[in-house]
C-alpha cells in the first residue's frame, strides 16, 4: 500500500550558526533531517511529549502589534498574500493529536491573525488529524475574509505512537483531499500542498494526482514540501508548482539552494520552523536595537533575506501571534544582518 510505518524523527541541529545564533535540539514532530528533502535520511523515533498547550485570549493590543506590514507576493503568478503568514498546526492538543484543549481560545488566535492582515494560512490534514483544517473552517471564510488557506496531503497519524508516516498513492490523496475540502468547507483549496515524498511512491505518481486535482477544479495551486531541487525539477515536469515548503530559519539554512532556485523561478518559498520551532535565540544584541525579542527578528531576517519568503510562525497565543505580525514592521541594517548572518 506504500504506508509506511515510520516514527518521529527528532533531529538535534545544535548551534550552527556561528558566534551569535543558536538552535538547539527540537523536540518538534515533523522535524526533518538536515536534508529534509529526503525523509529515508537518518533516525526516526518517537518523541517524548512536546509542552504545554496553552490559548490566551487577551485581545488587548500588545504595545507593538498593529498590523501585518509584510509586503506581498502573488502565488502562482495571481493570487497576492502578505508575505508573513500563520501556521495552524500548533491550533491542535498535544503532540499535534486531537482538539486543543480550549477550541474558542484556538479560534480567537484565527480571528485576531485575520483582523491584524494575516492572509495567509497554512495547515494540513494530518494536523490533529482533521482538527486544525476543521477550526479553520469553522472560524474563516476564505472568500468574505479574503484568507487564502494552504493546507497538504500526504502524511497519516498513528497515535499509537504520535508517528507520521507518508502515504503518496494517488488513491489515499484523493481520499485525502475529498476531506480537506469538506473540513475547509471549499469546492477548491486554493494551495494544495505534497507534505513529504513516499520513498515507496514514484514521486512523479503522486505529483501527477495533484495535477489531476487542479484540472479538476478542486485546487488552483499545486506546492511541494521537503523537497530538494532534483525533486522540485520532477515535480515541475508534471505540474506547475507554485510554492515549496521546507525547514529553514536562522538557524537551520540547508534549504538554501532550494531557495535561491524558488527565486530564480517566481515559486514562494514557505520555510517552516521559522522560529526553530520556538528555540530560536542568539540574536539577543540586533534584538535589542530594536526593542524587539530574537523570536521577532528572525521573522525579520527572513522576510528581508528574500522577496520569495513566506514565513508562517505557528502559535496557540493570542500573545505571540501579535508579536509575530509585529515583527513585519522591523527594517534591519546592513550591519544588523551582517551580525545575524555571521
Ligand atoms: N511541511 C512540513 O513538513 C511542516 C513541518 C512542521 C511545521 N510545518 C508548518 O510550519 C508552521 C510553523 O512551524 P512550527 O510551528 O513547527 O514552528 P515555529 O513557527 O518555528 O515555532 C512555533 C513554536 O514557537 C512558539 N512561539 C511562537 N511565537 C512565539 C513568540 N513570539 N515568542 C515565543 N515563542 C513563540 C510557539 O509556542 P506558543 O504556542 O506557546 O506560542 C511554538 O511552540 C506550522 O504551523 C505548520 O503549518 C510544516
Amino acid at each position: 500500500m506504500g504506508l509506511r510505518d515510520v516514527p518521529y524523527y527528532e533531529a538535534s541541529i545544535g548551534a550552527k550558526v556561528g558566534r551569535t545564533v543558536r538552535v538547539h535540539g527540537l523536540r518538534r514532530p515533523e522535524r526533518a533531517s538536515g536534508r529534509a528533502s529526503n525523509p529515508e535520511d537518518g533516525e526516526w523515533r518517537p518523541i517524548p511529549p512536546g509542552p504545554e498547550r496553552r490559548f490566551r485570549r487577551p485581545i488587548v493590543a500588545s504595545p507593538v502589534a498593529t498590523e501585518n506590514r509584510s509586503d506581498t507576493f502573488d502565488i502562482g503568478g495571481e493570487l497576492t498574500v502578505n508575505r508573513l503568514g500563520f501556521g495552524a498546526m500548533r491550533l491542535t492538543g498535544e503532540e499535534i493529536i486531537g482538539p486543543p484543549e480550549d477550541e474558542e481560545g484556538a479560534k480567537d488566535v484565527l480571528e485576531r491573525a485575520r483582523d491584524l492582515g494575516v492572509d495567509f494560512v497554512d495547515t494540513a490534514d494530518s494536523y490533529g488529524p482533521a482538527v486544525s483544517e476543521r477550526l479553520i473552517g469553522e472560524t474563516l471564510d476564505p472568500v468574505e475574509d479574503d484568507v487564502v488557506i494552504a493546507t497538504k496531503g500526504g502524511l497519516w497519524r498513528d497515535d499509537r505512537d504520535g508517528s507520521w508516516p507518508s502515504c503518496g498513492q494517488p488513491g489515499y490523496l484523493r481520499n485525502a483531499i475529498l476531506g480537506s475540502l469538506d473540513r475547509l468547507g471549499t469546492e477548491t483549496i486554493d494551495l494544495y500542498q505534497f507534505h513529504r515524498p513516499d520513498p515507496d511512491v514514484e514521486y512523479t505518481d503522486s505529483i501527477a494526482a495533484f495535477a489531476e486535482f487542479k484540472d479538476e477544479g478542486k485546487v488552483e495551486h499545486v506546492g511541494v514540501s521537503n523537497v530538494s531541487v532534483d525533486q522540485l525539477e520532477e515535480a515541475r515536469e508534471v505540474v506547475e508548482i507554485a510554492t515549496v515548503q521546507n525547514q529553514y530559519n536562522i538557524g537551520d539554512r540547508d534549504s538554501e539552494e532550494v531557495l535561491e532556485y524558488c527565486e530564480n523561478h517566481d515559486i514562494g518559498f514557505i520555510p517552516w520552523a521559522p522560529l526553530g520551532s520556538g528555540e530560536l535565540e542568539g540574536l539577543e544584541e540586533v534584538a535589542e536595537n530594536h526593542d524587539a525579542s530574537s523570536y521577532q527578528i528572525g521573522l525579520a531576517w527572513l522576510l528581508q533575506h528574500s522577496p520569495v519568503m513566506l514565513p508562517i510562525p505557528g502559535t496557540s497565543s493570542v500573545e505571540h501571534l501579535e508579536e509575530n505580525v509585529a515583527a513585519s514592521e522591523i527594517s534591519l541594517s546592513d550591519e544588523e544582518i551582517e551580525t545575524i548572518e555571521n
